[in-house]
């Protein structure tokens, strides 16, 4: 039993109700019982954006963001992004606990044999016009999948919904390629099961005519380190789309999709492309200035800052840019960092983002990393959305798990009006739509 109690007294009624704090928490659901009378339906909370609504408990992913502080299953990212590869991550973010030697060989075996795509769904890709958004091609992709993989939607099954997890880990970087080519209008290229996850996506990506690709070592880390810390972010946008969309027992492919979906959007994922987008604009540092002026005068936002839940600095834009500086020394210096710097030095000293607490956050230099690598701004939400996978599929499995879990059905306020008498066709007016 809880041994914190918050008393409220309702003004209206002069009552006063005891209810329980269990971990910094009350139930929503107890303040119904708070009513003027037995008409009343009690009373609800209002939290649009669920500012302040915790819609689950979780044991994945946990975020001080006042403090800057990510762990995942208990392990700081700073040492997962030192000390591990992605898949090893992964499997830490599904099971619970960081795999010995024989589970991961295991688990990569068992990833690296889920990477190829049937053929109808490669045919199904052709079909796309050759200037879809890579993002809009990878979302559809994914909930092309149900269709090869009915036995999916036994969601309740532990060893079906595992099979499909491991299948939609080993594809994501398959279809993220495919769409990447099919916008430059090159053949697809098959999965090579010698290469690492990422040195074979790598091999899906950019190999022509040579008979082995080899990739880059340094760039192949970089882009696995970058996988880590995009993998999970607890209950963020997409995120919860997956745990909404999966509370109706949707199979775990239309599910994925629709978190990708969600990611897409530029205040989410979509804000790594739009920075490129920025820095563009500016064009150069002695154009900071002006711009920072632009957006404190209320036009526009400084894409790739801020953060609904970090009011310090997001510690992956931290490893991320001592990453820009490894794959600069491959690459050559993207000349945008400059400007990303010159920008952050600005922010971080100018009162307006101080007082609002807007620190860079983890779109802010992954896009200068990934345009160096040779992607193309368009690409950048879907290196996002293939780690993020699997947080959305550990927090999938989670929720399914979870016996307090229903279907997420949120209430709202009804401002729109009641029982109105109906006006038959002829005697209408104007619709108020249709007059302005
Ligand atoms: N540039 C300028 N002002 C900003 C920015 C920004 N990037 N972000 C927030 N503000 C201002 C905002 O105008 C508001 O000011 P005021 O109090 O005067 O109205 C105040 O800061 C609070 O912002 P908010 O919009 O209420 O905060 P939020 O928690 O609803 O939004 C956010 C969070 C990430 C959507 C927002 O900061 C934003 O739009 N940032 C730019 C887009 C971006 O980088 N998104 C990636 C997020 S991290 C990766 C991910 O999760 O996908």
């Amino acid at each position: 039993m809880p041994n914190e109690i918050i008393s409220i007294t309702d003004q209206r009624t002069n009552q006063t109700y005891n209810l329980p704090i269990e971990t910094g928490t009350i139930r929503a659901m107890d303040l119904r019982q708070v009513k003027t009378g037995p008409e009343d339906f009690g009373l609800m909370t209002y939290d649009p954006a669920f500012m302040n609504t915790a819609s689950c408990r979780s044991g994945i992913t946990f975020i001080d963001g006042e403090r800057g502080i990510l762990e995942y299953r208990g392990y700081p990212i700073e040492v997962l992004a030192e000390r591990c590869t992605f898949l090893e991550v992964a499997y830490l973010l599904l099971f619970g606990e960081l795999p010995n030697q024989a589970e991961l060989d295991n688990w990569v075996n068992e990833i690296t044999h889920h990477t190829m795509v049937h053929e109808t769904t490669k045919r199904f890709m052709e079909g796309f016009r050759h200037d879809a958004h890579p993002m809009a091609l990878l979302v559809s992709t994914v909930a092309a999948l149900a269709t090869v993989y009915p036995e999916a939607r036994d969601v309740h099954n532990p060893k079906n919904r595992l099979l499909q997890i491991k299948r939609l880990i080993g594809k994501m970087p398959s279809i993220a390629a495919m769409s990447y080519r099919h916008s430059l209008g090159y053949p697809y290229i098959y999965p090579d099961n010698d290469l690492s996850y990422t040195a074979n996506f790598m091999n899906m990506l950019w190999r022509m005519v040579e008979p082995k690709y080899v990739a880059n070592d340094v760039l192949a880390r970089a882009l696995d380190i970058l996988f880590i810390l995009h993998a999970d972010h607890e209950q963020n946008c997409s995120t919860n789309t997956m745990r909404s969309v999966g509370s109706s027992h949707a199979d775990p492919y239309l599910a994925t999709a629709a978190a990708a979906a969600a990611l897409s959007g530029p205040l989410h994922g979509g804000a790594n492309e739009e920075v490129l987008r920025m820095l563009d604009a500016i064009g150069s540092t002695e154009n900071v200035p002006a711009y920072i002026k632009q957006v404190k005068d209320g036009h526009g936002k400084l894409m790739g800052v801020g953060h609904r839940v970090y009011k310090n600095y997001d510690p992956r834009a931290k490893i991320i840019k001592w990453a820009a500086d490894r794959v600069f020394e491959v690459t050559g210096r993207n000349p945008k960092i400059e400007i990303a710097l010159e920008l952050e030095r600005i922010a971080l000293e100018d009162e307006y983002f101080i007082k609002r607490k807007l620190y860079p956050n983890v779109d802010f230099y992954s896009g200068i990393i990934y345009e160096a690598m040779g992607f193309n701004p368009a690409m950048f939400t879907v290196l996002f959305a293939i780690p993020r996978t699997v947080g959305w599929l550990a927090q999938w499995q989670e929720m399914i798990t979870d016996p307090e879990q229903k279907i997420a059905r949120p209430r709202q306020v009804y401002t729109g009006q009641r029982t109105r008498e109906f006006v038959p066709l002829q005697k209408r007016g104007l619709v108020a739509a249709t007059k302005t």
